[in-house]
């Protein structure tokens, strides 16, 4: 849509309201509660369509947070409005996911170096070609440094972005799960694929809320818990990338 410009028409802010690295849960009462917990100075620049996001300081530098909602068509608008026409750098999603390996755990943190998907986006996008959404490696080499440091268990690989949450199809799982992927969730293939269109860069952290092979799930307060972890994680990838 070339005739778009700011403000656009999912995202209210002002050019300028939106700093150059930007959070991203699926949930924007997540990012409501990133704003009021972690950043100091922090102000409301969108609550169209109640998809909120806030900009402010982590340890002086100046971060937003925008919710997502679900799924690769959502977060494509988002992430499309951010990166093309607020001139957003950096974008991390921070999500959960269901893992399909048998030694990912319940709040374990999965760095997801790139994503398959089940959505035919990207095929009618690419004309057929089979084409690979990559995770940015200064965010990957960032994530697992800082991981380490904080102490978050964690996992580097693939993950499967499923346009359906509920779904039977166990054998694909295990067939992929058999390929070296370590979880399913809904996003991250779109986030990867608009950045490298957008020229920005981009990296999907996701805990691991569920277990589709073990057959196990948090608890709302260990979710709480754990993204409460993957937070902090992802405000020092912040602080260690910026430039
Ligand atoms: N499937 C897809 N997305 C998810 C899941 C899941 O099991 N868990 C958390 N996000």
């Amino acid at each position: 849509m070339s005739t778009v410009s700011i403000p656009t028409p999912h995202l209210a802010a002002a050019a300028g309201d939106i700093a150059d690295i930007v959070l991203l849960p699926g949930d924007p009462l997540r990012a409501q509660f990133i704003a009021e917990t972690f950043l100091t100075e922090s102000h409301c620049y969108n609550t169209v369509r109640s998809m909120y996001g806030y900009t402010g300081l982590y340890n002086g530098l100046r971060v937003s947070v925008q919710g997502t909602g679900m799924g690769m068509p959502s977060m494509s608008i988002y992430v499309t409005e951010l990166l093309r026409f607020y001139g957003v750098k950096t974008a991390v999603r921070i999500g959960s996911c269901g893992a399909i390996n048998a030694d990912v755990q319940l709040g374990d943190v999965i760095i997801a170096a790139s994503a398959h998907t089940t959505s035919n986006m990207n095929r009618r996008y690419f004309h057929g070609i089979d084409y690979a959404p990559t995770a940015s490696f200064s965010l990957v080499r960032a994530a697992v440094e800082t991981a380490e440091r904080l102490g978050t268990k964690h996992h580097v690989g693939p993950v499967l972005t499923s346009d359906a949450f509920y779904d039977d199809d166990v054998e694909t799982f295990q067939l992929v799960g058999k390929h070296g992927t370590l979880a399913v969730e809904m996003e991250c293939a779109a986030l990867y694929t608009i950045a490298a269109r957008e020229g920005a860069r981009a990296l999907c952290l996701a805990t691991v809320s569920d277990h589709l092979i073990h057959e196990e799930f948090m608890t709302s307060e260990e979710r709480q818990t754990g993204f409460y972890d993957m937070v902090k994680l992802a405000l020092e990838i912040a602080m260690a990338t910026a430039s």
